[in-house]
């Protein structure tokens, strides 16, 4: 037996990708482990979106190397692989700014890594892949093995045709490419007699979901939702990341009509300046934006947005930073994640002469997360006092509690639910913690009352 420690940066697609490695691995004896000190190999499952991911990449490869000198000392051996968007945005520099590294596998390759493994264990050097394209990939890999959770991530779609003159992701990650429609059904299938209950839809790009369905024909994201609320005990379904310009009308009118769709939807816009967003190549001006949000909210009014920003693209000025922040009053945001512009070697925006200051960059994040912040405290807030349908899934830090999420992804905690975890059940609101709510059952007779 073999073991396997997985370490994961960057977005939830690596999630998904780290999760069918170590089922990929399995049948070659490998189970996971809890530390890379004990491993007989390390995957280190990379992220290049911004500096400072790729950079902690190889502080952890001199950790890495150290450990497994020591494990040659003693005669025994450790494999590093590096996997995900450096190692495809990298390659072989990877190796050479780091012997220590035995594999690099990019993220449509890694079906690969049973070859590279024992390629490498009959003494050839390193391993070196980083091909396109996904089909490959998806029609390669095992059925993911069932691990007794209630959520589950199912990647829909790879890659990006955007090119947003800041971002890395359609160089890492290729083109735009959705798996076939019932490839994704037998998978959803697989993980609903599994147990899982919410399946997350993942894509760079998932509302530009074009699959070919059963029927031959291009199937749009929100005819996949459509076909997977018809899973029976698949009570919950989410996607994420989406594009402003690929938020179809279907898709909208799902939000309407799909129960099991959850009214919460990350929809980042990145920046509130048209003339910023011209800049990112982004395709819509922030009117566009916010007609978008109405529309959105006139079909399911009790919808949570969620968004991405950048503060700092090169040129921005102080009015195109208030214009942002314009932006994010008049929508709203139930959460929201912003990051100082971090220039990527290789995309348009790093060539640009204009870069901001570093210390602009961070007053400006600080204004907007603060802003931000107060928003998302006003929504919890606004929580309090509501019952709401909880999804139990982990059991919480107190004996007995359990922890689930709100329709809106917030956490709750329920004191005495630990055997309703895998069920989801009426929670009425009591406290807005800082991160979490804490709610008590809506009790059978209470529900009779409210009918
Ligand atoms: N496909 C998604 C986002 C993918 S990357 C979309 O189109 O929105 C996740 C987030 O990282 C982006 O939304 C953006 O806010 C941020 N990001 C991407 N490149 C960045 C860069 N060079 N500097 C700072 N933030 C960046
Ligand atoms: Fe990057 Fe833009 Fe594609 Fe999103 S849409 S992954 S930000 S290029
Ligand atoms: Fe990072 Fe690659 Fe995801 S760059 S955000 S891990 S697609």
């Amino acid at each position: 037996m073999k073991r396997l420690f997985i370490k994961t940066y960057g977005c939830q697609m690596n999630v998904y990708d780290s999760a069918r490695m170590a089922d990929l691995l399995a049948p070659l004896g490998f189970t996971a482990t809890e530390t890379a000190a004990d491993a007989d190999m390390v995957i280190l499952n990379t992220c290049h979106i911004r500096e400072k991911a790729a950079e902690k990449v190889y502080s952890e490869l001199g950790k890495l190397k150290r450990l497994k000198e020591a494990r040659a000392k003693d005669g025994g051996r450790m494999v590093i692989a590096v996997a995900g968007c450096v190692a495809q945005a990298e390659g072989k520099e990877i190796i050479a700014r780091q012997p220590a590294v035995d594999i690099v596998v990019g993220p449509q390759s890694y079906q690969r890594l049973p070859e590279m493994i024992a390629k490498i264990s009959r003494g050839t050097g390193h391993a070196l892949e980083t091909e396109f394209p996904a089909e490959d990939k998806f029609d390669t890999l095992p059925a993911p093995a069932a691990h007794g959770a209630t959520t589950a991530f199912l990647t829909v779609q790879e890659g990006c045709d955007k090119f947003c003159t800041f971002c890395v992701v359609p160089y890492t990650r290729g083109a735009e490419f959705s798996r076939p429609v019932a490839q994704i059904l037998a998978e959803a299938k697989g993980l609903a007699d599994s147990g899982v209950r919410e399946i997350t839809l993942l894509g760079q790009n998932v509302n530009a979901y074009c699959g070919t369905g059963p029927d031959g024909n291009a199937w749009s994201l929100a005819k996949l939702i459509e076909a997977l609320a018809k899973i029976d005990r698949l009570q919950r379904l989410r996607f994420v990341t989406s594009h402003p310009r690929d938020m179809s009308e279907d898709l909208i009118a799902a939000h309407r009509d799909i129960p099991q769709l959850m009214p919460y939807l990350h929809l980042p816009v990145q920046a509130g300046s048209d003339t910023i967003l011209a800049a990112m190549n982004r395709g819509h001006t922030a009117a566009d934006y916010l007609k978008l949000v109405d529309r959105i909210r006139a079909a399911r009014p009790d919808i949570a947005l969620s968004g991405d920003f950048i503060v700092g693209f090169p040129g921005e000025t102080d009015a195109d930073f208030k214009a942002t922040l314009d932006l994010v009053k008049q929508v709203e945001y139930a959460q929201a994640y912003s990051f100082k512009y971090s220039p990527r070697p290789g995309t348009p925006a790093a060539a640009i002469a204009r870069q901001v200051p570093e210390e602009v960059k961070e007053a400006r994040l600080a204004e907007l997360q603060a802003l931000l912040t107060a928003q998302q405290k006003a929504f919890n807030a606004s929580c309090a006092g509501r019952t709401f349908p909880v999804l139990f899934e982990n059991p919480g830090r107190k004996a007995g509690q359990a922890v689930g999420r709100s329709p809106y992804l917030q956490p709750v905690h329920v004191e005495d639910a630990l055997s309703l975890i895998g069920s989801i059940v009426d929670v009425r609101i009591e406290a807005v913690l800082s991160n979490s709510l804490k709610g008590v059952l809506v009790s059978s007779r209470e529900k009779a009352l409210a009918h």
